[in-house]
C-alpha cells in the first residue's frame, strides 16, 4: 500500500485538508476581529482573544492550526519542487496554457503570505504570549489583555495599513485558486459542482479578503 504521507496524491490530499482547515480560521479569525469595529468598546474582542488563548479546546485546534499551517507550506515546496523537476522543457508551454493566472503564482503569493504571518505573529500574537507589552483592561474585575488597543495603535500608522491591504490582496491571488483546488484534489471534479465550487470559492475570498481589508482602513480612518 502506498503510503498516504509520500505518495503524490497523498501530499495533496494532505496539503487540500490542511488548507481547508486554514479557510475555516480565516472565519472565525475575521469574525472576532469585526468585533473591534462594530461594537463601541473593546470587550467583546478583547474576552474572544482571551477565550481563544486559554480555553483548552481552542489551545488543541492552536496546536491543530500551527501544525496545519506547517504541513500546508511543506507540501505545497515539496510538490512545487517536483513539479519544477519532472516537467519537460518541452511541455512547458503547453501545461501553462492549461492553468489559471492565478495558479501559476501559488508558491509565490506563500512565500509573501509566509513573511506577512510572521511579521502579523510578531505584532500582535507573540507580544501578548512572550514579550507582554501589551496594556491591560478590567472587565468584571478580572485582567485580559487590552490587545484591542495594541490592533488600533498598529492601524493608526499608514505605512502598516498599506502593508496590510497589500498582503491582504495576495492572501487573495492565493485563496482564488487554492479554494477550488483543494476541492479538486479531494477529488470533487463535476461538471455539475466544479462551477458551484468555484463560485464558490470567489465569493468567500471577496467576503474574507474584503472583511479583513476594512478593519485597517476603518481603524485608520474612523476610530
Ligand atoms: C485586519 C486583520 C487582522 C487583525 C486585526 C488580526 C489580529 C490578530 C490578533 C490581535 C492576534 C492575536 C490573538 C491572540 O493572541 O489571542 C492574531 C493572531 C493570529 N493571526 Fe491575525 N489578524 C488579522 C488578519 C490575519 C490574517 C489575514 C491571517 C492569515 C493569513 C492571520 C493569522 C493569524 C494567526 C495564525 C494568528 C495566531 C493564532 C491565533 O491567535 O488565533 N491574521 N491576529
Amino acid at each position: 500500500m502506498s503510503n498516504i504521507l509520500t505518495s503524490s496524491i497523498g501530499k495533496k490530499l494532505m496539503m487540500s485538508l490542511a488548507g481547508l482547515f486554514l479557510v475555516i480560521f480565516l472565519i472565525v479569525h475575521l469574525a472576532i476581529n469585526l468585533s473591534l469595529i462594530i461594537a463601541d468598546t473593546h470587550e467583546p474582542f478583547n474576552k474572544a482573544a482571551h477565550f481563544m488563548g486559554t480555553n483548552i479546546v481552542i489551545k488543541v485546534m492552536e496546536i491543530i492550526l500551527f501544525g496545519g499551517f506547517l504541513l500546508h507550506m511543506f507540501y505545497g515546496v515539496f510538490l512545487q519542487i517536483q513539479n519544477w523537476m519532472a516537467r519537460p522543457k518541452r511541455y512547458r508551454k503547453e501545461n501553462y496554457s492549461q492553468t489559471s493566472f492565478f495558479s501559476k503564482f501559488m508558491i509565490h503569493t506563500a512565500a509573501i503570505i509566509t513573511v506577512f504571518l510572521v511579521i502579523h505573529l510578531l505584532d500582535f500574537y507573540l507580544k501578548a504570549k512572550l514579550f507582554g507589552e501589551v496594556p491591560m483592561a478590567i472587565y468584571d474585575g478580572r485582567e485580559y489583555h487590552d490587545l484591542g488597543t495594541l490592533v488600533i495603535n498598529k492601524f493608526k500608522i499608514g505605512s502598516v495599513v498599506i502593508f496590510y491591504i497589500v498582503c491582504f490582496m495576495i492572501l487573495a491571488f492565493h485563496l482564488l485558486h487554492g479554494f477550488q483546488s483543494a476541492f479538486q484534489s479531494l477529488g470533487l471534479e463535476h461538471k455539475k459542482y466544479t462551477p458551484v465550487i468555484r463560485a464558490l470559492g470567489v465569493i468567500y475570498t471577496v467576503f474574507v479578503t474584503a472583511g479583513f481589508m476594512l478593519i485597517p482602513v476603518y481603524i485608520y480612518f474612523w476610530m
